[in-house]
């Protein structure tokens, strides 16, 4: 049975695993993201029978009074993509930060996530959780490639 629910201390090794399988080696530079990710910034995780499968981190830019937040981390376990559970995690923050901006009163302006174009999965998955691309940039991660500045605006409805 999937459950999702905010990181703990237990979700230390799943990060610095996931650090280590995506951006290198350094142990130093792994545990440094886990504990960003589970004591600095706000992180969900999904778990299947106790396993942690899949993660995602969010992050209030600059002060709570900006209304604006940063999704900047998010994977799931290779054998277990492609099942809904992306989608799920995405729709579960958007709740988790929705919520931690209403209980303490302030309003939500906007949430975006930098995702490279060639990143199709990815692009669909926010696209159908009604992002859209507010601007492109050339050579910004990658050479050569374009990230996408994907946007989901909330001052509309506040
Ligand atoms: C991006 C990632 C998190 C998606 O997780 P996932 O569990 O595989 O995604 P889902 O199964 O929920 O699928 C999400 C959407 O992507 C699309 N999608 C899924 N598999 C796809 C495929 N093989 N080709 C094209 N689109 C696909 C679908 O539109 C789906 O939404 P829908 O079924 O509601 O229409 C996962 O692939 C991953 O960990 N990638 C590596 C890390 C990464 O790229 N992180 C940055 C994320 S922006």
């Amino acid at each position: 049975m999937t459950d999702i629910q905010p990181a703990t201390e237990s979700a230390r090794s799943y990060f610095i695993n996931d650090y280590l399988s995506r951006y290198g080696s350094f142990q130093d530079l792994a545990e440094q993201y886990a504990d960003a990710c589970i004591f600095t910034n706000r992180s969900l995780v999904a778990t299947i029978n106790d396993k942690i499968i899949g993660g995602i981190t969010w992050s209030i830019k600059e002060g709570i009074n900006s209304g604006l937040v940063e999704i900047f981390q998010m994977s799931i376990l290779k054998e277990y993509r492609g099942k809904g559970y992306g989608s799920l995690l995405v729709e579960k923050c958007l709740q988790d930060i929705e919520s931690f901006y209403c209980l303490r009163g302030y309003p939500l302006q906007r949430v975006y996530i930098i995702i490279t174009e060639s990143n199709i999965i990815g692009r669909n998955l926010y696209r159908n959780k009604d992002f859209y691309v507010a601007a492109s940039l050339m050579n910004h991660r990658f050479v050569n490639q374009m990230d996408l500045f994907y946007v989901k605006d909330y001052f509309i409805k506040n």
